[in-house]
């Protein structure tokens, strides 16, 4: 008799989430659990384990995804003709009769990821090959074989997507694609591929090839000229080499990042290349060693086996890189290899470029002439190499006239050459963090030391000197400048005076962190950074609030990892508590007897305390969370307040008693004398 209870509870609790659905106006519950809107039937996650039969007639699109659906039938769909778009993702369907898709003659996009096609895919492969119209076919997610792969989608000449990712094809020749003339967009993601053998050639029209995250070892013999998008990254690609060829390539994007390239890919000699993705290699210039040796003239010979016959293939590499032609290259990735140094004229090769990322090599120095303007490029990123030195010959010439971003994070810079920025009127942010550099004017007579002087560059609005050693800054170092982020954090000798040298900053500065900077002085003075926003004060000794915070109107302070007791108890309040939106507190030794401004913080309208979980304040040696004071705690903080009055009475007590006793004794005393010379005046007035 109890068994039924809970189904029944189940049911009612279904029903209102059907029904809250409901409410929204676009959305109306349908019979089967499922909705509708506009002719788009959704029944995904309805524990279907067939496909309802009492759906409108006129659906179009059909989403059954995450049920338990194991059998297509001949009949499922019979209901259903003018269905253009099914969805059956993660269901357990093992088998799509023959005769399933026979009504359904209009279907072009179908949707089977995560099922289990392999069981019975010939039938299945039957059905399918009945869908004259199909163009998009995702089968990603069913366990299938290259061989299964090649039965299932035989027929298929309509097709123009198909995904066949998260399988375990192994190797991939030229029987499994040979019907799908249509296809444009092809990907084989996330398989077990080791080879290719001229599996695609029959793709007269395939644009978008995706081969990510196989076990490729190389890609040589590269010939699609039609493919527009190759992504090959996350294999074991130790050679990328194009079949030598004058024809033109319509290639656009070229992902190889995450792979094991040993050089530079040999690419195609005509392209129309704008994304060149080559993060995370093994790759280096071999033009020259580092010693100065030449190897200008050096080939490597590729040994191409290929059946029986065995070839030989000599490839000069810096040639073949310098036939290439890379004018429409925009964007080219070579982080995370193992560059030491690019070849000469390099990037010459590529005025079109708009992003240049080399960080995480091995650079030692970098330079910029005229000859290589690179006109176009907006964002630099040289962060983390060994840079000592940025050369760069100045003359009449621009040199990088649109560059924005310039990242030389985590070098070995001590300086940048002089009139560096001369050119570069659209610079917007540089980041020298982790550098060794001084700002220009060096205080005193120091005008030898090397240093970076960004006085007067106009544009400059984000600058990160944040751990480069910045100790007793003075002068004027930001004349000129209107920076509105500036982070100064991790400069441990930073602070030693006062803050004048950000004089010139003062109108136009919203963001400064000065996160570990050893701040251990309250008399600090902020208030002339009027415009000033986020504050980010962590990671120092503060003991209390800087005075002259109040005045502020800052939206974001970051207070962790200080040494503050208390907050004052009027923090809430205006002007810097009512402009308050985000006040970062933890990390802090508070006291929990003294967390009145606690309570008044969590009152106050508009203020988030992000890292609220994490604030704990300390009652003797122990963390207690200030929200949930256990009440022994309260107590005895209520008795530390009382404590004092006590202790006072207790300690003056006994002394206003001694001093009582001391005064009685005294008057009684005195009392005896007087009344004693009262008694001898009244004695010798007796004797009248
Ligand atoms: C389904 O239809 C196909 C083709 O019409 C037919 O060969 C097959 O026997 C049918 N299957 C069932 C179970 O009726
Ligand atoms: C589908 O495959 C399973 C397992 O391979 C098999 O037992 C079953 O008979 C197959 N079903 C049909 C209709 O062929
Ligand atoms: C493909 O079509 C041909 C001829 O129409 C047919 O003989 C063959 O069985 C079909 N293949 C599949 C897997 O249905
Ligand atoms: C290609 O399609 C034709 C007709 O649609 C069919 O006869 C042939 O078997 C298919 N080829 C392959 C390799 O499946
Ligand atoms: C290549 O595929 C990987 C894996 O799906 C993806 O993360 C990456 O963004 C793709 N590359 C491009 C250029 O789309
Ligand atoms: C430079 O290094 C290469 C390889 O380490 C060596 O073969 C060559 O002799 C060296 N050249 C000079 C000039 O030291
Ligand atoms: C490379 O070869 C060319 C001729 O093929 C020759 O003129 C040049 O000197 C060689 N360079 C080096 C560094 O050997
Ligand atoms: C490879 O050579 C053997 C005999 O040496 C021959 O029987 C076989 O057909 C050849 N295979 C190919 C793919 O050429
Ligand atoms: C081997 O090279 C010859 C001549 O360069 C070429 O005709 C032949 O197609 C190549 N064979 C292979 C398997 O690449
Ligand atoms: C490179 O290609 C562009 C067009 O994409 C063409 O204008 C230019 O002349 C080519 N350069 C060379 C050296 O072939
Ligand atoms: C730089 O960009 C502009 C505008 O986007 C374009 O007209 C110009 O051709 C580009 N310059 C080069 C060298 O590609
Ligand atoms: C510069 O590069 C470093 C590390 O490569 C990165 O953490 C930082 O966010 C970059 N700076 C900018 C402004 O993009």
């Amino acid at each position: 008799m109890e068994a039924p209870l809970p189904g029944l509870s189940l049911l009612l609790l279904l029903l209102a989430v059907g029904w809250g659905s409901g409410m929204d106006a676009a959305w109306a519950p349908s019979p089967g659990g499922c909705e509708l809107v506009q002719r788009i039937m959704d029944c995904t996650g309805r524990w279907l384990s067939s496909i309802p039969g009492n759906l409108r007639g006129d659906t179009e699109e059909l989403f059954l995804d995450d049920n338990t659906i194991r059998v297509l039938g001949n009949a499922s769909l019979l209901l259903y003709p003018q269905l253009w778009h099914l969805s059956l993702a993660r269901n357990r369907l093992e088998l799509i009769e023959a005769g399933a898709f026979l009504s359904s003659q209009g279907l072009e996009v179908l949707s089977l990821t995560d099922n289990l096609l392999f069981t019975n895919y010939s039938l299945t492969a039957a059905a399918l090959s009945a869908l004259p119209a199909l163009r998009t076919l995702d089968l990603a997610g069913n366990q299938l074989r290259e061989d299964m792969v090649s039965v299932l989608v035989s027929n298929l000449s309509s097709l123009e997507s198909l995904s066949v990712a998260r399988n375990v094809i192994m190797r991939l020749d030229s029987s499994i694609f040979t019907n799908l003339t249509q296809l444009l967009e092809l990907n084989l993601e996330k398989n077990y591929i080791f080879e290719i053998d001229n599996a695609f050639e029959g793709l007269q029209r395939l644009q978008t090839l995706n081969i990510a995250y196989n076990y490729l070892p190389c890609l040589v013999g590269f010939g699609l000229t039609q493919l527009r998008v190759l992504n090959a990254s996350n294999n074991i690609i130790e050679w990328f080499l194009t079949l030598e060829s004058d024809d033109l390539f319509e290639l656009e994007v070229l992902d190889l990042s995450h792979n094991r390239l040993l050089f530079f890919p040999v690419l195609p000699r005509q392209s129309k290349l704008r994304s060149l993705l080559l993060q995370d290699n093994r790759m280096s210039f071999y033009q020259r060693l580092p010693n100065g040796t030449s190897l200008a003239n050096v080939t490597v010979q590729f040994l191409i086996i290929d059946g029986n016959s065995t070839n030989i293939t000599t490839v000069r590499l810096w040639e073949e890189l310098c036939h290439s032609n890379l004018s429409s290259l925009r964007l080219l990735d070579m982080s995370q290899n193992q560059v030491w140094g690019l070849p000469d004229d390099f990037l010459a090769q590529m005025p079109s470029l708009t992003h240049l990322k080399l960080n995480q090599n091995c650079l030692e120095a970098f330079h910029l002439s005229e000859e290589e303007p690179l006109a176009n490029l907006t964002e630099l990123d040289l962060s983390q190499n060994q840079l000592v030195e940025l050369g760069v010959k100045v003359g009449v010439g621009d040199i990088l006239p649109n560059l924005q971003l310039f990242n030389l994070s985590t070098n070995r810079l001590q300086a940048l050459p002089p009139g560096i920025f001369t050119h570069t009127r659209k610079i917007t942010t540089l980041d020298l963090s982790r550098n060794r550099v001084h700002l220009c004017p060096q205080p005193g007579e120091a005008e030898s030391i090397p240093c970076v002087d960004i006085r007067g560059v106009g544009t400059l609005s984000h600058l990160s000197l944040a751990g480069c050693g910045l100790q007793g800054m003075g002068g004027r170092p930001f004349q000129g400048t209107s920076l509105l982020h500036l982070d100064l954090s991790d400069n441990r000798q930073l602070l030693s005076g006062d803050l004048g040298w950000l004089q010139d900053l003062v109108l136009t500065l919203q963001v400064l962190s000065l996160r570990n900077t050893s701040l251990s002085s309250t008399a600090l003075d902020f208030s002339a950074l009027s415009s000033l926003e986020r504050l980010d004060l962590s990671g120092n000794s503060l003991a209390a609030l800087p005075g002259s915070l109040g005045a502020l109107r800052l939206r974001s302070l970051d207070l962790r990892d200080n040494c503050l007791p208390a907050l004052p108890p009027d923090v809430a309040r205006a002007p810097l508590g009512s402009s308050l939106r985000e006040l970062y507190l933890s990390g802090n030794p508070y006291n929990c007897c003294t967390l009145g401004w606690w309570d008044a913080l969590r009152q106050a309208e508009g203020l988030r305390v992000p890292d609220g979980r994490e604030v704990t304040c300390r009652h003797g040696s122990r963390a207690l969370r200030p929200g949930a004071l256990p009440q022994p705690v309260l107590q005895s903080c209520r008795w530390q307040t009382a404590d004092m009055a006590l202790l006072y009475l207790v300690l003056a007590l006994p002394t206003c008693l001694t001093l009582l006793v001391a005064f009685v004794v005294v008057f009684l005393m005195l009392k005896e004398k007087l009344l004693k010379m009262v008694k001898t005046r009244c004695g010798v007035s007796g004797s009248y």
